[in-house]
């Protein structure tokens, strides 16, 4: 059966067609900035043009950033998009499409994609987290992401890291986002360099032996590795997969995180299992789609 999956991002709208876990046909445009309904509106043509490749699509799994009403199908508020504030997505995209719309958190997507397809295949638990604009999450167990009472389930970004600290897009005071996501990186790397500099720039700068650079990179994974130890005490799952732009940096930041990990673990005979994302980009959209399903 083919299905089809959005992954609703700040820049791009990915639209795919998805068959046992791989991409047949896919679509990527810009995000529109002028308003929800322009956004819905293009994820709309979207899908419909794919459809036209495709006929007999059913379901459409739409992964969007932020914190969602379920039950509703509504995004409460995406902390990284301007203006997407109680939007009715899965009511409009319906009714619109006249097909069944499902909706789930972006990186709980991707976390399902990673976790059935990705490097977190042939687990039973599997803990995702993405690193990039924000910082987001996703739990699997037994091939079901654990969305939670409210909703919030996986939102790992915006857990307090420091109690007094910056205040990120969420509300949150010295949340991870605002510390150690790929902007937060990169700000800080432009401060202490004193000039413009990006996320890929510090973090190879800090592997040529910069020592400030590498002081803000460290920083920044050492506030990843201690979430990857909390959450081995919290959940104690099989496997982390680490996807997002910054991951991309491979090794060093791989093996920085879980050499951090394992001291926070003190006397815990446990070593993480880290992994890095198999799937790349299209794990939103491949996860989005399985999201979408019909129980
Ligand atoms: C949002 C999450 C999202 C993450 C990645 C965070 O700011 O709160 O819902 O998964 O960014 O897009
Ligand atoms: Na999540």
């Amino acid at each position: 059966m083919s299905l089809i999956g959005v992954d609703l991002g700040g820049t791009k709208i990915a639209v795919a067609v998805v068959q046992e876990g791989s991409i047949t046909h896919k679509s990527v445009e810009p995000t529109p900035k002028d308003g929800w309904v322009s956004v819905l509106d293009q994820i709309a043509r979207q899908v419909e043009e794919l459809r036209q490749h495709v006929p007999d699509l059913e379901t459409v799994g739409v992964g969007l950033p932020g914190p969602l009403d379920f039950k509703q199908g509504m995004v409460k508020f995406a902390p990284n998009i301007y203006g997407f504030e109680n939007v009715p997505v899965r009511s409009y995209l319906a009714e619109k499409l006249n097909m069944h719309v499902d909706i789930e958190n972006d990186a709980n997507a991707a976390a399902l994609g990673e976790g059935v397809y990705g490097a977190g295949r042939g687990t039973d638990s599997s803990v995702f987290i993405t690193i990039s604009t924000g910082i987001g999450g996703g739990i699997v167990l037994n091939g079901r992401v654990i969305r939670g009472a409210h909703g919030v389930g996986g939102e790992i970004g915006h857990v307090t890291a420091l109690p007094y600290g910056t205040v990120a897009g969420s509300g949150v005071v010295g949340g991870l986002e605002a510390l150690c996501s790929g902007t937060a990186i990169a700000r800080d790397a432009s401060f202490a360099l004193n000039k413009p500099t990006t996320t890929a720039e510090a973090f190879q700068l800090a592997q040529d032996g910069h020592p400030i650079a590498k002081r803000v990179v460290e920083t920044a994974m050492t506030h990843i590795g201690t979430l990857v130890a909390n959450l081995q005490l919290t959940i104690d799952p099989e496997v982390f997969v680490l996807g997002g732009g910054v991951s991309s940096v491979g090794d060093y930041f791989i093996n920085f995180v879980r050499d951090v990990a394992i001291d926070r673990l003190g006397n815990f005979d446990v070593r993480p299992e880290i992994r890095l994302a198999a799937l790349g980009t299209d794990a939103g959209v491949i996860g989005a789609a399985l999201a979408g399903r019909k129980f």
